[in-house]
C-alpha cells in the first residue's frame, strides 16, 4: 500500500458493540488480578529511574515510533513524559532529530500496558495527560475485547486520572471508548471529529493525508478514583 493512500478499518461492525456496556460493566465490577511479568516490573521502575519525583506524570500509552512522545515532552517541559509500547523495534527506530536535540524530560520503556498501568497505580501514582494515540483497532466483530475500551485494564486507565484523550481513524471506536469512559467516570463523556493540522504521530500523519476523517475522545479525569466529578476536554498538546 502506498504511503497516502492508507485504508479506514473495514468492519461489518458499524456501531457501538451490543455487547461493550455489558462488559464493561463487568470489568468494573470484577477484579483483574493477572499477574506482573518481570520484565514489566523492570520497565516500569526503569520508566522512574530520571524523575525527579515532583513533575507531574504524562503517559503516551503505545507510543510506537515515539515522534509523539517527543512533542508533548516539548510541549510541557516541566512534566516527565513516559512513551510505552511492547515493539522494541517501534522504539529503537531512528528519531526525527539527533540524540542531542531530544528533550531531557521524557523516557522510553518497552512494556505491556496491560501491566504498566495498573504498576503506575499500585504505585501510588496519577497522571496529569495520558494519550491513547491511534491504538490497534481490532475491527473485526469477534475482537471487541482486544479493544481497550472493553479490556479488562480498562478501568484503571479512568482510575489514572488525569486528562485522557484517544485518537483513532475508526470512528467506531471512539463512539464506544467514549461510552466506557463514560461509564468509568459515572457521567457522559463526549467525542468528536477533528482536523489534525499537524499531525502528533506517524500514524496521524499518515491518516491524515490520505484524506481520511479523525475522530478523538477526551476527558479530565480529574485525580483518578473520584472519576466521577470528571469534565470533559479535548486540549490536546496545546497548554
Ligand atoms: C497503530 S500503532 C500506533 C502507534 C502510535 N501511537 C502512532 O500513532 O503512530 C499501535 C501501537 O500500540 C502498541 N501496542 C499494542 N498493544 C500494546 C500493549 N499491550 N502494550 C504496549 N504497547 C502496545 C503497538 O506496538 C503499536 O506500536
Amino acid at each position: 500500500m502506498s504511503y497516502a493512500n492508507s485504508r479506514i478499518p473495514s468492519s461489518a461492525q458499524q456501531g457501538v458493540h451490543e455487547n461493550l456496556a455489558r462488559l464493561v460493566e463487568r470489568h468494573l465490577r470484577e477484579p483483574f488480578r493477572k499477574p506482573y511479568a518481570d520484565y514489566n516490573r523492570a520497565a516500569f521502575e526503569a520508566s522512574l529511574a530520571g524523575w525527579d519525583g515532583r513533575a507531574p506524570l504524562i503517559l503516551d500509552a503505545g507510543c510506537g515510533v515515539g515522534h509523539s512522545t517527543i512533542q508533548i515532552a516539548r510541549a510541557f517541559p516541566d512534566h516527565w513524559v513516559i512513551g510505552v509500547d511492547q515493539s522494541a523495534d517501534r522504539l529503537e527506530r531512528r528519531k526525527p532529530y539527533p540524540d542531542a536535540l531530544l528533550p531531557r524530560n521524557m523516557v522510553f520503556v518497552r512494556a505491556d500496558l496491560v501491566d504498566y498501568w495498573r504498576l503506575l497505580h499500585d504505585a501510588g501514582l496519577r497522571l496529569a495527560r495520558h494519550y491513547i494515540l491511534y491504538p490497534n483497532p481490532w475491527p473485526k466483530i469477534g475482537h471487541l475485547a482486544r479493544r481497550w475500551h472493553a479490556h479488562p485494564v480498562f478501568p484503571w486507565l479512568a482510575k489514572l486520572g488525569g486528562v485522557l484523550e484517544c485518537r483513532s481513524n475508526w470512528q467506531v471506536y471512539i463512539e464506544e471508548f467514549a461510552l466506557a469512559l463514560g461509564m468509568a467516570a459515572g457521567r457522559p463523556v463526549a467525542w468528536e471529529r477533528f482536523e489534525a493540522e499537524v499531525p502528533l504521530t506517524p500514524f496521524e500523519r499518515k491518516y491524515r493525508d490520505s484524506g481520511q476523517a479523525l475522530f478523538r475522545v477526551g476527558c479530565d479525569l480529574g485525580g483518578g478514583e473520584a472519576a466521577g466529578q470528571a469534565s470533559h476536554s479535548t486540549s490536546g498538546v496545546q497548554q
